[in-house]
């Protein structure tokens, strides 16, 4: 396997982050000051101009970029790097003044009043107009300097528009999409309580004020939102390419968290995928090992977008200022947590911010630099601790790949529709905890996992998790009945494959659509419980809790693996198992718990042999991942508890980060290794 370059200019692990520099332009000592600190924290790259617009052109047509030449220049000179934005993130006062359009509109359409950032509207023509200008501009100027190794495509795109241009794209959206008027009214049901469309200007975005009981119309409102937020990155993306095309781009994504955009879609648009990770850590409500399990799944999903490693864009260095408690990470903790990004496939640890504003919404945020200016602290220390670490592991990391031979389908838009159900459950149906649920068990073992959407490509895994996946589009039936057929094990969960892309139930009992072939059973009724209820079932001599959803199924060619024991339905299959083709098909007729999820992943790795990072059992609280150099299996060990752990490896290796051969790992308290 070759190693995947995200930044040619300089194929090293990034190690920076945002830097503000034009909030201190009356403050040339300091600028001059963070340069030696930036050096002395191990910075090899920052993140420059994300929300420098109004410093970049204060008066239309008028630019200003003597200080960021002069900044850009002497970061170069010091050895550091630079991730140049397109500032498209948050606009100048000027802007929306003299053009008001730029401005978003609610769902009550009213147009909201200059303020924020992440508030204007991706199809007005002049907010785009104005956007290219400055981004060529920038280009033009940077493009070419040996500092500027990637572009960071405007900030956490996010949100939505309702105004009167943003309605009319979408009617256009909706004709392209249906065609005509009848295919849209069956595919939304429309006829349903008299609100069939009858002219193509009766269609609106979904609003509290007006339509939400058509389903079809929010899902397709939601991909509309995904498509005009992605058709207005790829007019950035294509205008700094336009000029300099050897440049990678990306943009800063949220995670797993952030769902109301399709990231799969925003995401293949990009070079390279990079994502911001704000954990709770040494929260009240669970353990740092669960908050661990958590980010990873979402480093997972960032890096399973493009399958190759993608970029921590942000994390904090201590804490955030945006939590109702914002608790600092405990010594340990932040080398710990860059780690664990990086072992999940990162090839950087980056920070907001580098140095703390002095006033507005962030100025209690954590940074690099402090209020005191000084590298004496022991945020400051960790970080350089940190990069001196990540510098050690680059040759061998950088560009490495993950190699995993299992994966869970997480689908944003089953959550789009689980979210506005009306169905057995409406409340606490926890798409997310269902994908947790079911990745837990490879967090603990050590067995790499993908996370794929519907649109993904399902082959060459042994292992294919699908948890309640409700909407059945792009084909996915075809890939896991072909997956399945050839030989590939699929585990579903209740109330997977309901419906189609537009929220139409499937009809039929025994269906393929359904996938009804491929489970060997059919659902007849689902039931919802409450949260004090539960089901039990007996499955490998145990006993498990079943909650939330209860399906009752008549089986044709599947068999059970265990019952349900209570309620009119008890006797009838609480899991279901069947041989299609070459490999196995299970459902489990509910919601499992995490022990009944454990217990049936741990039964099938015994057929399996997935492969583990180590083959050595884990102590609790410890987790493991892998990437591959070429052949060699570069393994990362870590700590989640505040505990010392002894991990006994059963055979020698080398810590990556020392040097020295080893054949037990003695774990510090938040403590980690990389071994080889
Ligand atoms: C986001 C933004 C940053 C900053 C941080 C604070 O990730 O991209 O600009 O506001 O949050 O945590
Ligand atoms: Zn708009």
């Amino acid at each position: 396997m070759n190693k995947i370059i995200s930044t040619p200019k300089f194929p090293h692990i990034l190690h920076g982050g945002d830097y503000n520099p034009e909030q201190w332009r009356t403050y040339p000592d300091i600028l001059e000051r963070d340069i030696e600190l930036f050096k002395k924290a191990n910075i090899n790259c920052v993140s420059l101009g994300i929300f420098a617009w109004a410093a970049l052109e204060p008066e239309e047509g008028f630019f200003d970029f003597e200080w960021l030449d002069q900044i850009i220049d002497r970061l170069y000179e010091n050895g550091i790097y630079v991730d140049l934005a397109t500032p498209s993130g948050a606009r100048p006062q000027w802007l929306a003044q003299k053009y008001p359009e730029v401005l978003r509109v609610g769902e009550n359409g009213q147009r909201n009043f200059f303020g924020h950032r992440h508030n204007h509207c991706y199809t007005s023509p002049v907010y785009r107009e104005k956007v290219g200008i400055i981004d060529r501009k920038l280009a033009e100027r940077y493009g070419k300097h040996p500092a500027v190794i990637l572009w960071h495509i405007s900030n956490e795109f996010g949100g939505e528009c309702h105004c009167e241009l943003c309605q009319e794209k979408f009617r256009e959206w909706l004709k392209a999409k249906y065609g005509t008027l009848d295919e849209l009214n069956h595919a939304w049901w429309s006829h349903f309580w008299s609100h069939t469309y009858t002219d193509w200007s009766q269609l609106r975005s979904p609003s509290w004020m007006g339509e939400t009981s058509i389903h079809g119309l929010d899902l397709d409102w939601r991909r509309f939102v995904t498509e005009r937020t992605r058709d207005f990155m790829l007019h950035e993306i294509n205008t700094v390419k336009s000029v300099v095309p050897d440049v990678p781009v990306t943009a800063n994504l949220m995670g797993i968290y952030c769902c109301e955009l399709n990231y799969f879609k925003l995401g293949r648009a990009l070079d390279v995928v990079s994502w911001d990770s704000y954990p709770d850590w040494h929260n009240d409500y669970c353990s740092d090992f669960i908050i661990a399990r958590n980010e990873c799944l979402s480093h997972d999903m960032m890096r399973s977008i493009k399958k190759r490693p993608f970029l921590l864009m942000e994390c904090t260095p201590s804490t955030t200022n945006w939590r109702s408690v914002s608790k600092m990470k405990r010594p340990g903790m932040h080398e710990l947590s860059v780690i664990a990004a990086i072992a999940h496939g990162a090839d950087s640890g980056m920070y907001f911010q580098l140095r703390q504003s002095r006033g507005s919404a962030e100025k209690f945020h954590s940074a690099v630099i402090s209020h005191t200016g000084t590298e004496n602290t022991r945020v400051f220390r960790e970080v350089a601790q940190t990069g001196s670490s990540l510098a050690r592991l680059s040759d061998a990391v950088y560009g490495s790949e993950y190699f995993a031979e299992a994966a869970i389908i997480f689908d944003s838009e089953t959550k789009w529709a689980l979210d506005k159900i009306q169905g057995p459950r409406n409340a606490g149906l926890d798409y997310f905890g269902q994908v947790q649920t079911c990745y837990d068990w490879f967090f603990r073992n050590g067995v790499n996992a993908d996370i794929l959407d519907c649109e993904s490509d399902l082959s060459g895994y042994k292992l294919i998790v699908a948890p309640m996946l409700y909407m059945f589009r792009a084909g996915i039936q075809d890939k896991l009945r072909e997956f399945v057929r050839n030989g590939g094990t699929l585990i579903t969960t209740a109330f997977t494959g309901v419906v189609n892309e537009t929220d139409l139930c499937f009809l039929g009992e025994d269906t393929d659509e359904k996938l009804s072939d491929v489970m060997g059973m059919w659902v007849e009724e689902t039931d919802g419980l409450f949260d004090r209820d539960f089901n039990t079932t007996e499955f490998n001599d145990k006993q498990f809790r079943l909650t939330r959803l209860c399906e009752v199924v008549h089986m044709t060619t599947a068999h059970s693996a265990a019952d349900f024991e209570h309620d009119y339905y008890a006797g009838s299959p609480a899991i279901t198992e069947n041989r299609f083709g070459k490999g196995w098909a299970f459902h489990i007729c509910s919601l499992p718990t995490q022990e009944l999820m454990n217990e049936l992943l741990s039964e099938r790795d015994i057929e399996l042999h997935l492969e583990r990072a180590l083959n050595v059992p884990l102590p609790k609280d410890v987790c493991a991942a892998f990437r591959m150099n070429g052949r060699q299996k570069i393994i990362f060990v870590q700590n989640f508890s505040q505990e010392p752990r002894e991990v006994i490896l059963g055979r020698e290796y080398t810590d990556l980060i020392t040097g020295a051969p080893c054949e037990k790992l003695s774990l510090s308290g938040y403590g980690y290794a990389v071994i080889s």
